[in-house]
């Protein structure tokens, strides 16, 4: 039963493709079950925009986002190749939403992994994601040659490692990693370095920091992932490595995701559309409910969002509540109901 004991906070709704109006529909009845802290503006993007109105990214979703400040957002389905740029590529740009939050916990004890802690903010608008690139043709080969520039530069470098540092602070943890490839890409990261390091400077005695080439640190995180805290990267590595995170806490269907801005915040779960299960009523609600988490504790409800982790955690205790991605046999609904009836305890 929604209790309202509170002014709803406007906030955009984007249902998305795949299984995004099945854990969207997932998540708002479990915030519902907490007193429907958000008063939703449902919009349509990606496949579901394109059949409303034959534009992923429909003008009436900006203007939404624009008037809010604040969405939650089902994933997006980018057909690969073809006309379409990556449409979630493209809200980061529009919005200016630079800082990537990726946190993940373990939440399910038993698993490969037991007390994994570890935050990955990602820097969300330059290297290579500006997907500067072209084919050079070459005899009657269009695509002989495949060329791509990425972009670095220190005042947005400077400010992804100021958000990383600035969070370890508020956030009470205790290292900083910065990670990158500068043994090779020695402009492109070596830069995204030289901004960290600076930066770092300014926390010293506060927040120690240290620094990883990327694929050692892959390795590492398998090996021995306790030893990281807050890590802080370009774009593709953090892409990279946050699925790898999920990996480490049960899946993609564990992560949730932040895209933070000066005037604007988007979550998501790091996850796609998951084309493969969409419909079928089993996707697990999990990493867009964190997301919402993130939201809550963005929008200074941090107590709300604590009631829903716990009653997440301990819905994740019944063994038989779980999706088939965590080892269940549960459906959407079912885990869905065994949230709803936790938080309603906690
Ligand atoms: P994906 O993340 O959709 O799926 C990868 C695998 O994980 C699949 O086997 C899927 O079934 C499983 N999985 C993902 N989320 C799950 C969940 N909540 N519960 C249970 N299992 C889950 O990645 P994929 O297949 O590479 O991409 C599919 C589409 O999603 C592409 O069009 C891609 O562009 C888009 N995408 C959108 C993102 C966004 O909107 N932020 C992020 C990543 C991909
Ligand atoms: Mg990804």
């Amino acid at each position: 039963m929604a209790e309202t004991r509170f002014a709803r906070i406007p906030a955009t709704l984007i249902p998305g493709d795949g299984i995004g109006p099945e854990i969207t529909g997932a998540v708002t009845a479990i915030l519902d079950a907490v007193g429907s802290p958000f008063e939703w503006d449902v919009q349509q993007g990606g496949m579901a925009g394109i059949a409303k109105g034959g534009d992923p990214l429909p003008a009436s979703l900006i203007e939404s986002i624009r008037r809010t400040k604040l969405a939650l957002k089902g994933p997006l389905t980018t057909p690969v190749g073809g006309g379409f740029r990556s449409v979630n590529v493209r809200l980061r740009e529009e919005f200016g939403l630079y800082a990537n939050l990726r946190p993940v916990r373990t939440m399910i004890p038993g698993g490969r992994y037991e007390n994994i802690d570890i935050v990955l903010v990602r820097e969300n608008l330059e290297g290579l994601y500006v997907a500067f690139e072209h084919y050079i043709p070459v005899g009657d080969d269009p695509h002989a040659v495949s060329f791509s520039a990425g972009v670095n530069t220190r005042a947005e470098g400077k400010r992804i490692a100021r958000f990383a540092f600035d969070y370890a602070v508020r956030h009470g943890r205790k290292k900083v990693t910065l990670v990158h490839k500068a043994n090779v890409l020695k402009a492109l990261t070596g830069l995204f370095l030289e901004a960290g390091r600076e930066v770092a400077k300014e926390y010293e005695g506060r927040v120690q920091v240290d620094d990883r080439i990327v694929d050692a640190c892959a390795m590492q995180l398998v090996m021995n992932p306790w030893q990281f805290d807050v890590i802080v990267t370009t774009n593709l590595f953090g892409d990279i490595l946050s699925d790898e995170l999920a990996g480490l806490v049960g899946g993609l269907g564990m992560a949730p995701g932040a895209n933070i801005g000066e005037n604007a915040a988007i979550f998501e779960a790091v996850h796609g559309s998951a084309p493969d299960i969409a419909g079928k009523g089993i996707a697990n609600p999990l990493a867009l409910l964190l997301a919402a988490c993130l939201m809550l504790d963005h929008v200074a409800k941090p107590d709300l969002a604590s009631r829903i982790r716990k009653g997440v955690e301990s819905a994740l205790r019944e063994t038989q509540a779980r999706t088939p991605d965590l080892g269940g046999k549960a459906s959407t609904k079912q885990f869905v109901d065994a949230i709803v009836r936790h938080v309603g305890h906690a």
